[in-house]
Formats: structure tokens, C-alpha cells, sequence
């Protein structure tokens, strides 16, 4: 939500900057603006709507600074309008601020300032904060110290970048609970909020812990908490290259993504299946085996995409491992004074591992004794780093702001922790054996599912003039339901409603008619004939079937409109084959509305606020 990016060293800012924004593009894009420092005067430019509009304004050739910050915008205070956009200015306009996070006590410091005689331009809380800078700068004349005070006055979360012509050498840079990054280059630096800004230029890195700032000039930085204490800065690699966080010869991220998913399920599997004895190593849960063999409960919290993976986990692992488990959004979790305790077992699933819901709810788990465990992509984020014990899923960037490989690599994860959990229980070797053997199988039956994409479509191009959609799944389908109506919305604005199979007679059914298409995920299973009287119901009042089904299945060609055929896998793992063509669906409605695919309205990729 938001990105960040500064650069101080001895090439043209601009071009940096403006480079960065574009990567950082899909975590926010209602606005974006940059300042920089030119013969020691700060010049500030912002506009409304996405980076290139920025340039646009002033071709950043033209610009010659050789340091400078830039935002692109998430709106949380205020409209996404000029006036709102990063940037923001104390009074003097001598300090520039860009800023990521809430911050909470915004309207007290306003109203104190406003006494004090200080004026404001705009409703954000980023404004406040660059205003209070400058308030005390003023009175301490350094602008570490006035960043360092600040910083200790206010609450709720942060990561900043500050740049003033008071000190025009320098990027002073901090971070509580939105993330920042410090790239270390040849006698240049570039500090973001997010790597894939950072990797063009280097990939040794600091990640700044909560609470931390650095202070960054031409020749080095420092860094140290907010109280003022020096700390060890730890240089780590940036894990992924450049290609990764590029197009690749795709029309959009997200197709890329969705054609990336033989691969990047296959990535998360990889050395972890011990096929010969039916289990698995996860070495990121060594010291965690005892009390994965002694836990009695499982919570699985999450937000999104990634809770509906998690749906399907609880499936999994009760069915594997018979081990109660809980799927609880993560925003409801942190305020419901949740009944959890030491004995219990948390997975957290995050893709970003930035999600501030997710990151509360595990605040709240630990704090009530139990034990917390990451199921993250984004390696060194927060919540791999607030997370006691882990497992990265290692689907690589992912840059379209609608979830694709990540749900299916975070599906194959949690596969893997139900066989472990079950084989640490009942589950025999040879069943053992069976599912990791299946699991192998994946990536060969997802480049089957990719091959249907033709056929998915030419269904694209007929339904996409529906106003509504129903996605209907029993079982390890259901989820799956969730997810195909959550992409459809998400990027192609249309009304879709996920609902299990069986449940649809108790109310959604009033709005079948023959305007109506409804995909079902049917494919084989111990449930397939009860999903076939759905079907009949629907058909009986003349809903558009659009059935996604297991290969060979004839019958089901008789009632359904269209049917798009999936390989036959084992039933527990067919989420992460049939989550493949309700992707492709998704994607192509919305390519036929001419939506902004890889950055729909009003979303960003990774949610920071609340
Ligand atoms: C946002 C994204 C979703 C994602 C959700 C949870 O809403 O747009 O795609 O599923 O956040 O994000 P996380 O990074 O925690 O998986």
C-alpha cells in the first residue's frame, strides 16, 4: 500500500525515482508525486492518477538533481486528489515528507498546531507530520533531531522518507510497521518501501526494523532507533532478478503470473517432498515438531486471497491430520477477544507479509501464548520476521494486484503441512506416499489446464456483458467458489457471488434466470452427484452453466453450457488445478471491458492500514 523511494548518490534522481515509482506502481495509484533538490532549492511536483502522468508534467530529463524522494499513492486520509498527494510540505516548504502508514493521534497534533499558528492544505495525516517536522526543526535546527522528536510523538505506523534543503545532502528515512529498505550501492543509495524498486541498481540491502531510521549521505549512512541508540546495520541479498518483477512478454502481470503457476507451484514443493516415506521437511518447522505433534487446535488467519487458501488448508488438514481448525479472517480475530491459548498452533498466510490485519491478529495470538507460524512469499517482510517459525511458499513476485500463483503455491504449502501433520498422526506411509506423489504430479496438470485457455476465452467473450455471475463449489470446491468470484470482482468490477453448491437453494437461487451464469467447479469427487442435482436445479431455471470438470466426464456435457476440463487429481488438490481456468476467466472479461487488469480500481497489493 503506497510506495516509497529516495535516492541520494551521483546520478540523475529522477530517472531513479521515476523508475522505482513504476515498479512500485501496483502497491498504490491514485497519485504520485517526487521533490528533489536542485542548486539547494526543494522542487516539488504531484498529480493525480498514476506515474506517468508525473512525467508527463515535467519529462524527468530535464530534471538534474542528483537526490530526491518519491510516493506513489493509496488513498487513506483525504480524496486522491492533488492536494493530497505525496509530497507533503512543512510550512517553511523547506521539508518534503512521504509517508506509508496511519497516523493515529493526526487530528490532536493538527488542532495543536493550528493554535500554534501553523496552516494546513490538505486532509492528510502526512501533512500533519511534515508541519510538525518543520515546527520543530525551527526550534532544534537539526533535522535528524526534529525527525527523531517527531517521530517519538506520534502513534500508529510508518515508514518515511524526508528530504530539506535545510540539509540538502541527506535522506533520513524511518520506519514503525510499514516496511523500508535501504539499497547499498556503488557511492549511491536508494531507499524504498519495497525491493523490486531497489534490485535494478543493487541487491545488497537493510531492511530497517520497526522503530529504526537511517540517515543517509553521499558518502555512507547510519542507522539507529527513534530514541537515538546507534544499531548494527545487517546487509542481506535481495532473493529475486530483475526478470522476475518484469512482463516477460506478456500482455500483464497477472497473465504472466497465472502462465508462471507450473513453475511456481513446483517451487513450492521443491525439496520438501519425501516421497520414498510418504512425509515432508519443512525446515523452516524444526524447532516447532514437538508442538505441531502435541497441538490439539489449529487457527488458520489470514485476509483475501490468502484466507480463502486457508479455507481449503482447514479441509486439508482435518481431513489428513483429523486436527480441528479454524479459519478466521484476520480483521475480525485481533478485535474479537478470540478463546486461544499456549496449546494452540497459528498459521498466518500472507503473500505480501505486510498485511497489517494479519500482522495484529499474530500480535494477539502471541500475546495470548500461542504459538505463531508464517506461511509467506515475500521473503524478510514483517510477518515472516513477527512469525516465531515458518515457511515461505516461494512463488517469486508477484506484481498483479489480484493473487494468482500465490494462492496456488500457498494451497501446495499448506498440502505439504497436512501431511506432515497427518503423518505425525494417522496417516499411513503408503497414503502418505500417495499425496506426495500427487503433489508431484501438479505442475505437468497445471501446463494441461494452461492449455485450455482458447476455449476459456471464447466463454470470456460471451458472458462478459453480465451484469452478475454465481461460482458454486461443495467441499474443497467451495473455497474455490469464494476465489473465482473474487478475482471476477476484483478486476472486471462485475457483481459475482461465491456460495457453496448446496446452500444456493436457500436463497441465491431466486436470482437464476436466464441471465444468469453460474460457474460450478463440479470435477470428481465423494460429493460429485450431489454438485450434478445443483447443476440440474440451476438448469432447471435456465441458468448459463459454466462447468469445470474432470477430464472424461461425458454427463456432464448434457447439462452444462460449457465445460472447461481440468486433468483428474487427487480431490483435495484440485483447488490448485481448477483455481487455473477461473483465473483465465477472470482475466479475459476483464480484457474485453478494457479494465485495468494489473491495477483495478481502488485496490493495492498489499493493505497496510487497517
Ligand atoms: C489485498 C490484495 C489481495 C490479497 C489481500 C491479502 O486485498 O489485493 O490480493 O489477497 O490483500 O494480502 P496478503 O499479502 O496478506 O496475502
Amino acid at each position: 500500500m503506497c510506495g516509497i523511494v529516495g535516492y541520494i548518490g551521483k546520478q540523475k534522481a529522477s530517472h531513479i525515482l521515476l523508475n522505482g515509482l513504476k515498479r512500485m506502481e501496483y502497491r498504490g495509484y491514485d497519485s504520485a508525486g517526487w521533490a528533489m533538490i536542485e542548486n539547494e532549492k526543494l522542487n516539488l511536483l504531484k498529480n493525480i492518477g498514476k506515474v506517468a502522468h508525473l512525467d508527463r508534467l515535467t519529462p524527468h530529463d530535464m530534471i538534474n538533481a542528483t537526490v530526491g524522494i518519491a510516493h506513489t499513492r493509496w488513498a487513506t486520509h483525504g480524496f486522491p486528489n492533488h492536494l493530497n498527494a505525496h509530497p507533503h510540505m512543512d510550512n517553511s516548504e523547506n521539508i518534503a515528507v512521504v509517508h506509508n502508514g496511519i497516523i493515529e493521534n493526526y487530528t490532536a497534533l493538527k488542532t495543536k498546531l493550528q493554535k500554534d499558528g501553523y496552516y494546513f492544505n490538505s486532509d492528510t495525516d502526512t501533512e500533519v507530520l511534515a508541519v510538525f517536522i518543520g515546527a520543530i526543526y525551527e526550534k532544534v535546527q537539526d533535522l535528524e533531531k526534529a525527525v527523531r522528536i517527531a517521530l517519538s510523538e506520534i502513534d500508529g505506523t510508518f515508514g518515511i522518507a524526508v528530504l530539506s534543503s535545510y540539509e540538502p545532502e541527506k535522506i533520513i528515512c524511518a520506519r514503525h510497521g510499514s516496511p523500508m529498505v535501504l539499497g547499498i550501492g556503488d557511492n549511491e543509495y536508494i531507499v524504498a518501501s519495497d525491493a523490486a524498486a531497489i534490485i535494478q541498481h543493487t541487491n545488497q540491502v537493510v531492511y530497517l526494523n520497526d522503530k529504526e531510521m537511517a540517515i543517509i549521505t553521499r558518502d555512507g549512512f547510519v542507522t539507529k532507533t527513534i530514541d537515538n541508540e546507534n544499531t548494527e546495520p545487517i546487509i542481506e541479498e535481495i532473493n529475486f532478478d530483475l526478470a522476475q518483477i518484469e512482463k516477460g512478454g506478456f500482455d500483464h502481470f497477472m497473465l504472466k503470473e497465472i502462465h508462471e503457476q507450473p513453475e511456481t507451484v513446483f517451487n513450492s514443493f521443491r525439496g520438501r517432498l519425501l516421497a520414498d516415506v510418504g512425509n515432508v521437511k519443512l525446515g523452516g518447522l524444526n524447532n516447532m515438531m514437538d508442538k505441531l505433534r502435541k497441538t490439539k487446535r489449529i487457527i488458520i488467519t489470514a485476509c483475501g486471497t490468502s484466507w480463502h487458501a486457508g479455507l481449503v488448508g482447514e479441509y486439508m488438514i482435518e481431513q489428513m491430520a483429523q486436527i480441528p481448525v479454524e479459519v478466521e479472517y484476520a480483521s475480525e480475530f485481533r478485535y474479537r477477544n478470540p478463546i486461544i491459548g499456549p496449546d494452540d498452533v497459528v498459521f498466518a498466510i500472507s503473500q505480501s507479509g505486510e498485511t497489517l490485519d494479519t500482522l495484529a491478529a499474530i500480535k494477539e495470538a502471541r500475546q495470548k501464548g500461542a504459538t505463531v507460524i508464517g506461511i509467506v512469499n515475500v521473503v524478510g517482510s514483517t510477518i515472516a520476521r513477527e512469525t516465531e517459525a515458518g515457511v515461505y511458499i516461494h512463488a517469486g513476485p508477484e506484481i498483479g494486484v489480484a493473487s494468482t500463483k500465490a494462492f496456488t503455491s500457498q494451497i501446495t504449502v499448506l498440502s505439504l503441512i497436512a501431511l506432515l501433520l497427518g503423518r505425525m498422526r494417522n496417516l499411513s506411509q503408503p497414503e502418505g506416499q500417495a499425496i506426495a506423489e500427487a503433489i508431484m504430479e501438479l505442475p505437468d496438470k497445471i501446463r494441461q489446464v494452461l492449455a485450455t485457455e482458447k476455449e476459456i476465452k471464447a466463454i470470456a467473450e460471451k458472458y462478459y456483458e453480465n451484469k452478475n455471475f454465481l461460482y458454486l463449489g461443495r467441499g474443497f470446491n467451495y473455497p474455490l467458489a469464494l476465489e473465482g468470484a473474487l478475482k471476477l470482482k476484483e478486476i472486471s468490477y462485475i457483481h459475482a457471488e461465491g456460495y457453496p453448491a448446496a446452500e444456493m437453494k436457500h436463497g441465491p437461487i431466486a436470482l437464476i434466470d436466464e441471465n444468469m451464469p453460474v460457474v460450478f467447479i463440479a470435477t470428481k469427487d465423494t460429493i460429485y452427484d450431489k454438485v450434478f442435482s445443483n447443476i440440474e436445479e440451476v438448469k432447471a431455471r435456465k441458468g448459463k452453466i459454466i462447468a469445470i470438470a474432470t477430464e472424461g466426464d461425458e454427463r456432464i456435457k448434457k447439462v452444462a453450457d460449457h465445460v472447461i476440463y481440468v486433468p483428474e487429481v487427487m480431490p483435495m488438490l484440485n483447488p490448485i488445478l481448477s483455481a487455473v481456468p477461473l483465473q483465465l476467466l477472470a482475466y479475459h472479461i476483464a480484457l474485453k471491458l478494457e479494465c485495468d487488469v494489473d491495477q483495478p480500481r481502488n485496490l493495492a497489493k498489499s493493505v497496510t492500514v487497517e
